[in-house]
């Protein structure tokens, strides 16, 4: 039997109340299904069935004809269409497909839970929401839902690479690849196709946006039928597989000369793959691009630019309606710290902006959440609602490579919900929120959404941190709905994770809605930001990134640190947002507090909108939040009579690491400017000069 670890939040625990037990006991008995059981996914008759064994013991009965009258209550599923739930069809991506109710009937001849779903994939949805449901103790009246996914696309992006490694994985290996190859047993991918099902996920890339070798082979004769493995399994959950595709391919595995998009014989090559591609996968999602971003090629390279290179790839996907996932991760990798007029933030802005209403209907760009490169804290890419003619996909990073690599804990949906929520003033007060682009409602765009970054491997619990799991389930329940509260999504985690016990889900709850304050205060100050050692992005080192090409560089000097991106005196970076977002950030007086210095070069000794100096910000909040580090540990610790051994321990041990290791950045961040600036923490704590 899988162990509690592994099975994450697909816990089924029993509701606590014995009526609510007795209740669903018996709705869950007999499960009536319109047309016969035929109609519906042998995914949900899987899950529905496991599901309410697990949780009740019992083991639904499926029928096709209503009991007769007296005969108690029962489950009752409805199917508007018979249409495919997967598939390339013309619906493929509206959301309307993936609609479903949950309603409690009762009148004095039946009582019955009503599931009706616009299609398969809306049955899948429905099953795991109303097992959800059941777990979390819902009562007969509470159901009363209607769901309707806000974003389409609602994919995952892994970096797994063939050898098994997995670019910015900090959970083990990859589940997908061994040695060169795709694993034989796709047991677990399978599980893994559920858990992302069960959040209503329903796109995944399964290689690594830098595709090596082996990878660009996929979308060869040879490498085809072992991805379509892969597409089956995640067929099964509603889930349409992606690749992420070298540009190179045509020479790298086609024999061409040149990848240039505007040569013929490169079109034709692109076409033969789509067609070649389709033929092993009928419902191809499309391919995933990084091109000319950290040496990986692209269309510069013949002096094309990326809405010729997407549009090429567009054109050859087009007849089967696969989509061109291209991403704005595009900057001069090469900078040279002496030169202070290019400014890494803006560069996907320079790139992208002049491009807009240039792309094909079936390409969409990928924008990451912030301008640099998923930091604790960064301002709201300036890109979303600069293109009002262009597809777009909000890009996130479920892992946590700035973020403490899921050895400290860092709930993110915070994070990501006050990206969403940002009003980029693209339009009307009130209308411009992030989340209104990229749900595709305020442009009236015919495809958007949101990717992310896993953080899964073959760990025993899939996240290195078993409290990780909770930015996985985060991300897809947040999608779905960007209404839903941060606080809740932790919660219902929670729940569904540790079972009923109050004390538990509290706890866990708060120091999820914690974590991410408690992060930032002991590692980046003020929006600075790459404060990190090069390449492995764990742990301090201010002057990491200081002298290098990364074009990430904080400025601190022995009177003050940021980076001054205004149009007055700076890079300019503030003018690429919308009024009044521009002046707000231009200014010293209005940039709020927590992106000071990624705006502004200030003295140590400037007042923040909180009273206190910069400097003294600096010394205090990494006091305190070294010191709340450790009060996750101790929370944690006080939860050891009421978790599992197992998990108790394997978190246990991730929060020893993080007290510790934040007591190091407390004392490297508080040394480092106490030596610059030569400033004495107001209250005298320990600084080693
Ligand atoms: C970051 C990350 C890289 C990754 C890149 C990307 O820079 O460190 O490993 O390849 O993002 O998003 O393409």
């Amino acid at each position: 039997t899988e162990s509690t670890l592994y099975k994450a939040w697909l816990q089924y625990s029993a509701p606590e109340s014995s009526e609510l037990r007795n209740l669903y006991k018996g709705m869950l008995e007999r499960v009536v299904v319109e047309g016969g059981v035929s109609r519906i996914p042998p995914a949900a008759v899987r899950e529905l069935s496991a599901g309410a064994d697990t949780m009740l013991g019992v083991t639904p009965e499926f029928m096709d004809q209503i009991p007769a009258n007296g005969e108690g209550p029962y489950l009752w599923i409805c199917l508007r269409s018979d249409e495919s739930y997967c598939g390339a069809g013309r619906h493929r991506w509206e959301t309307g497909r993936d609609a479903y109710s949950l309603k409690y009937v009762l009148s004095a001849r039946e009582e019955r839970l009503e599931l009706t779903a616009a299609s398969k994939a809306g049955v899948i949805y429905g099953i795991f929401h109303l097992l959800r449901g059941v777990s979390l103790g819902l009562k007969p009246a509470q159901w009363a839902i209607e769901e309707r996914p806000v974003n389409q696309l609602r994919m995952i992006n892994q970096w797994d690479n063939a050898d098994g490694s997995i670019e910015r994985g900090y959970s083990g290996r990859s589940i997908f690849y061994k040695d060169g190859v795709i694993v034989q047993d796709l047991d677990r991918v399978r599980d893994y196709a559920r858990l992302l099902a069960s959040v209503g996920i329903n796109a995944i890339s399964i290689n690594n946006v830098n595709v090596h070798e082996v990878e660009t082979g996929f979308i060869t004769e040879e490498g085809l039928p072992e991805v379509a493995r892969v597409a089956g399994v995640f067929r099964d959950y509603g889930i349409a597989l992606f690749l992420s595709i070298n540009f190179a391919a045509p020479m790298a595995v086609g024999g061409l000369d040149t990848a240039d998009p505007l040569d013929e014989g490169v079109r034709e090559w692109w076409k033969e793959t789509s067609e070649r591609v389709y033929r092993h996968i009928p419902d191809f999602g499309g391919f995933v691009v990084k091109a000319d971003s950290e040496h990986r090629p692209g269309p510069f390279a013949y002096g094309r630019d990326h809405a010729d290179g997407a549009n090429m790839l567009a054109d050859s996907l087009e007849p089967y309606g696969g989509l061109v996932v291209w991403r704005c991760f595009v900057y001069n990798c090469m900078q040279d710290w002496r030169d202070r007029s290019t400014d890494r933030a803006r560069a996907a802005y320079d790139h992208f902006k002049p491009l807009d209403g240039k792309f094909k209907d079936n390409v969409l760009l990928q924008i990451k959440n912030g301008p640099m490169d998923f930091q604790v804290r960064e301002p709201v890419s300036p890109l979303f609602g600069a293109m009002s003619a262009t597809n777009q996909v909000i890009e996130f990073q479920i892992a946590q490579e700035y973020t403490g690599q899921q050895r400290h804990l860092c709930y993110l949906v915070p994070q990501w919900k006050q990206v969403l929520d940002f009003d980029t003033h693209a339009a009307e007060e009130g209308k411009g929120q992030v989340n209104r682009i990229v749900s595709g409602s305020l442009f009236g765009m015919k495809y958007s959404g949101a990717a992310a970054v896993s953080n899964i491997g073959d760990d025993e619990c899939w996240t290195g941190h078993p409290l990780a799991q909770a930015n996985l389930y985060g991300y897809g329940r947040l999608i779905w709905n960007p209404g839903l509260t941060s606080e809740g999504i932790a919660r219902e985690w929670a729940q569904l994770t540790f079972g009923s016990d109050r004390e538990v889900s509290d706890k866990v709850t708060d120091m999820l809605m914690a974590s991410w304050t408690i992060y930032e205060s002991y590692t980046a100050p003020l929006g600075v930001g790459w404060m990190v050692v090069p390449h492995y992005h764990y742990g301090p080192d201010v002057d990491g990134y200081e002298y290098s090409r990364w074009g990430t560089y904080h400025f601190a000097d022995r009177d003050g640190i940021g980076v001054d991106r205004t149009t007055a005196t700076g890079t300019g970076y503030a003018g690429q947002y919308f009024s009044p977002n521009r002046e707000m950030f231009e200014s010293l007086e209005d940039c709020p507090d927590e992106l000071l210095l990624f705006f502004h070069h200030v003295p140590y000794g400037h007042v923040l909108h909180s009273g206190k100096t910069v400097i003294q910000h600096i010394y205090d909040t990494h006091f305190s939040g070294a010191e709340s580090a450790d009060g996750l540990r101790e929370s944690w610790a006080s939860l050891q009579s009421r978790v599992d051994a197992a998990r108790h321990k394997a978190a246990a041990d991730r929060f020893a690491e993080q007290s510790e290791h934040a007591k190091h950045w407390r004392d490297v961040i508080n040394t480092y400017f106490y030596r610059k600036s030569g400033v004495p923490d107001e209250h005298g704590r320990t600084i080693y000069s």
